[in-house]
């Protein structure tokens, strides 16, 4: 497994690059969810792809940019299930992306996954690796390499505040819960990129992020093989927890289809707890 992170590694310092020196324009071409594809999407995609061409141990992989499974190694162990640039649209703004992996072994479900990772391309290049060994560990650039900063633990109760989707398209349900966390003095972060919401979440000891069922997304929009199902192991590992609107753990989801999508709800204890009332589940 140390070659697919040392890969992840590698490949996360060409994306950053191309971030900060590629065009910023559409290609002319829609991924499996219907969005409209940047040149960035797709090469950070290629970029990814060629890498573990050569990594003998990954069977397969599924990416947020490509329609079908990608077979690598008839061989392999692994697969590889990967958003590779989250929140593409906020490059054009400079404000932080990412990029997502869930590394599965068996049947593409929850519980077959074995580790996962994501990086954030911020003002500095940082990226957590969750296995079932340990807490998640943190690492950041520096000088060209990546340092172990620390573990990620979460507090039992935090302080901030950030749900998805527009206000418009939430449910009663949702909107009461959430006033009611501001009225208890949570703060709103928010900007609309999942990677540096939830790593700003588990980095500043808790609270909540949300990915609702919306009246125009009723499955949610956040795609459950490299975006869900990979931080809910990151949040569970670093002691929180992490649901859908029917209180089951993300951790059990079983999706039918590559890129099926869940509501989806990650946070300390408190606050999923408080949500679990709210939503009467
Ligand atoms: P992607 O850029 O890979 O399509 O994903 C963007 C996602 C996620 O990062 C974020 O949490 C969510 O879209 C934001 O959606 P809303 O604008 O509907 O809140
Ligand atoms: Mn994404
Ligand atoms: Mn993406």
């Amino acid at each position: 497994m140390n070659e697919i992170f040392e890969t992840i590694k590698k490949v996360a310092l060409e994306i950053d690059e191309a971030i900060k020196t590629e065009d910023l324009g559409y290609s002319d071409s829609a991924n499996s969810s219907g969005e409209d594809q940047l040149k960035l999407d797709v090469q950070s995609d290629i970029i990814i792809e060629e890498a573990f061409a050569s990594v003998e141990i990954v069977k397969d992989l599924v990416s947020e940019e490509k329609e079908g499974v990608l077979s690598l190694h008839k061989d392999g162990k692994y697969t590889i299930c990967y958003d590779p640039l989250d929140g593409s649209s906020l490059v054009d703004v400079n404000l932080s992306v990412g990029s997502i992996f869930g590394i599965y072994e068996g049947e593409l479900q929850a519980s077959n996954l074995v580790a996962s990772a994501y990086v954030v391309y911020g003002p500095r290049i940082e990226l957590v690796i969750a296995t079932k060994e340990s807490k998640p560990k943190h690492y950041r650039v520096s000088k060209g390499i990546f340092v172990q900063v620390g573990e990620i633990a979460i507090d039992k109760k935090g302080k901030l505040n950030a749900s998805g989707g527009t206000q418009q398209n939430w449910s009663k349900t949702h909107k009461t819960f959430i006033d009611s966390l501001f009225a208890e003095g949570y703060r709103l972060r928010y900007s609309g990129g999942m990677v540096p919401d939830l790593h700003q979440i588990l980095l500043k000891g808790g609270g909540l992020f949300s990915y609702p069922a919306t009246t125009d997304k009723p499955n949610g929009k956040l795609r459950q093989l490299f975006e869900v199902i990979p931080f809910a192991f990151v949040y569970e590992m670093a002691g929180g927890e992490a649901i859908d609107d029917k209180g089951n753990r993300l951790m059990q989801l079983i999706p039918s289809h590559p890129h099926d999508t869940s509501p989806c709800f990650f946070g300390s204890l408190y606050e999923i707890t408080k949500l679990k009332e709210a939503y009467g589940v």
